[in-house]
């Protein structure tokens, strides 16, 4: 028999344990990295100077350990919106705070390389999940600290990124442009890819908006880094490209992102600016 839950609207053990994650106060840091793949948290937390299995559940799997003497988790969501609610959910009432999507993605602009990563400054909500919580309205926005210290970190690794905004989709397929069983197709699907275009959007992938839209209401921090293993307009396709480049950027972010925060509870300063960082 498994261990008591308190309620059915409080899914979660007296001790805190979370019913999906199992995971309890004091098992996670408060920078957790969010691959939706779960042999992802294994490659990222090899880089790490100490790691703890925490838990293994379903899709989620959650390391915790130290990287550069900063506090680090990595727990993965599995593919999609809902899977991901529910790690954002658990992971805030056990201490998370900031997030980082460590991801792959489809771009769908030319000069965007196989194997290049996509950094989001925000995410169009094409899922639907994001909208069981808030009016579509809402901005999916990544955190303006977590965007800079992705791109210090992609600067001091010396990879080639991109900073732009993504689209988030339910459907891998037709929610991407991409033809369903048997050809199956809709209208609006022909100018999916092309209106994105025209608005500028880098990349396709599933989960960002949903990070970015749960850590704007609930008061977090959410940013996303994605290697590009597609590209829609040339065709390209190869898996695993520029993935261990994500993953190396999204750890380096969180040494960045620890100092960053020791150094403004140091001032007392809330928000991070630059001559904060030039004159200290
Ligand atoms: N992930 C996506 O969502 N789309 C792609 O094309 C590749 C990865």
């Amino acid at each position: 028999m498994g261990e008591r839950i308190i309620s059915a609207s409080v899914p979660q053990t007296e001790e805190g344990l979370q019913y999906h994650i199992r995971c309890k106060p004091g098992d996670v840091a408060r920078y957790v990295l969010l691959p939706g793949d779960p042999a992802r948290v294994e490659r990222i937390s090899k880089y790490w100077d100490e790691r703890r299995v925490i838990a293994f559940h379903r899709q989620y799997v959650t390391h915790t350990g130290r990287y550069k003497g900063a506090p680090i988790s990595a727990t993965s969501t599995g593919i999609g919106g809902p899977a991901t609610a529910i790690a954002i959910e658990e992971l805030l009432r056990v201490g998370a705070n900031t997030f980082i999507r460590v991801g792959t993605t489809g771009a769908i602009r030319r000069d965007i390389g196989i194997g290049d990563l996509i950094i989001s400054s925000a995410a169009v909500r094409l899922e639907g999940t994001s909208s069981q919580y808030v009016i579509s309205g809402y901005p999916a926005s990544a955190s303006y600290e977590v965007i800079l210290a992705l791109i210090e970190a992609a600067e001091s690794l010396g990879v080639r990124y991109h900073v732009g905004v993504t689209a988030t989709t339910d459907s891998f397929y037709t929610g991407q442009g991409r033809p369903g069983f048997k050809g199956y197709f809709q209208g609006w699907m022909k100018n999916i890819l092309s209106d994105l275009q025209s608005a500028g959007v880098l990349n396709f992938e599933m989960e960002a908006s949903v990070i970015f839209t749960l850590a704007g209401i609930y008061g977090a921090r959410a940013g996303a880094v994605c290697a590009a293993i597609a590209n829609r307009v040339t065709d390209e396709f190869v898996e695993d490209e520029g993935v261990e480049d994500a993953i190396r950027v999204a750890n380096e972010a969180v040494r960045i992102l620890y100092e960053w925060d020791s150094l403004k509870s140091r001032l007392g300063k809330k928000y991070m600016y630059p001559s904060i960082l030039l004159k200290h």
